[in-house]
């Protein structure tokens, strides 16, 4: 684990320095022998990383291996962010329980799990979430939002409008379905799955889990109609840590600004945009159902407003859009 851990911190070091850096400067910041540092070198390398080594200049980083790191991710995010303790698991049952795990044992953390895989990754009422290994991005961040119990489902319109944003940075143009499905080419390319823990009137935690189909080439057959990656729209892998740091940047400020304001009327505008519910026929299954009509947008407490079939204007608090 410790061997882990500073083989991360030396990723970071060559991340940061941009170019060589020598083995001595590498050893001092470190604390570890130059023979040590040279043999963590080769295990990045075998690990997939592209350095360069040459004599009397050190060691340059060429090139990643691809797979998730906490130092990729955190050398990206600002320093200030709330985010900066990053976790990054070769395997995890879910990265929402994880997150709950790590909150239970440090009632103040604030941060960030990913896993290269979930052996049980959670999708919204009681659904399975596909999380095979190195394919997607699986990421919980954990919250302690000074906010009411009831005004917690935002945050998963909140986290929608973030990904979303982080998605566009890649040149791929992403919808939204209410309330926080990311669709393109009328597949979904990314849920996100909102827990909490609270008392009727206090939050403890909040975890928000955003899984995003990144390098899939193909689903299974039961999925393939209606699932969809950022590989098959872009015709290239994605670069997993740079786009789960731009869901942090992107994430943090609408946070921070929902924290402040209590409703989403800030984020309106751009979300009813993305909206691709706005102006469609819609069914809506859940608590007031069935309700058959058109989208007219999301109001700033998040709720769909249906123009129903007979004439009413809905509002719709929670539920599923089938059409
Ligand atoms: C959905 O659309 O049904 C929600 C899917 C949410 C999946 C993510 S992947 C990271 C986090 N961990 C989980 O077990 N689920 C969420």
């Amino acid at each position: 684990m410790e061997g882990d851990k500073r083989q991360e911190q030396l990723l970071g070091i060559l991340l940061e320095a941009e170019g060589f850096i020598s083995g001595e400067e590498i050893s001092r910041r470190l604390g570890i022998s130059r023979t040590a540092v040279w043999k963590r070198i080769r295990s990045l390398k075998e690990e997939g990383c592209a350095i360069e080594s040459v004599s009397n200049k050190g060691y340059r980083l060429l090139s990643t291996s691809g797979a998730l790191s906490t130092a990729e991710i955190q050398n990206r995010i600002p320093p200030e962010s709330r985010f900066r303790d990053v976790r990054v698991y070769p395997t995890v049952d879910s990265t929402n329980g994880e997150a709950k795990r790590l909150a239970a044992q440090d009632r103040t953390w604030e941060g960030l799990v990913l896993s290269e895989e979930q052996t049980a990754g959670k999708g919204r009422r009681g659904r399975a979430w596909l999380s095979g290994q190195g394919e997607g991005i699986y990421m919980s961040f954990l919250l302690r939002p000074a906010i009411l119990p009831q005004k917690a489902a935002m945050l998963t319109l909140v986290a929608g409008l973030a990904a979303a944003r982080a998605i566009d940075s890649l040149g791929i143009g992403v919808g939204i379905k209410w309330p926080n499905d990311l669709v393109a080419d009328g597949k979904k390319l990314c849920g996100i799955l909102t827990e909490m823990t609270a008392e009727p009137d206090y939050v403890d935690l909040v975890v928000v889990g955003i899984g995003i189909n990144c390098n899939q080439k193909a689903f299974p057959p039961d999925l393939g109609e209606k699932a969809t990656s950022l590989a098959l729209l872009g015709g290239a892998d994605v670069d997993r840590n740079a786009l789960a740091a731009r869901v942090v940047e992107e994430f943090e400020p609408l946070y921070m600004e929902f924290q402040e304001r209590g409703d989403l009327g800030f984020l309106l505008e751009e979300y009813n945009v993305r909206c691709v519910n706005n102006g469609a026929r819609v069914q809506v299954l859940g608590e007031q159902t069935p309700l058959l009509g058109r989208g007219a947008g999301v109001d700033k407490d998040g709720s769909l407003l249906v123009d129903t079939d007979d004439g009413k204007r809905i509002a719709v608090q929670a539920g599923e859009v089938s059409v």
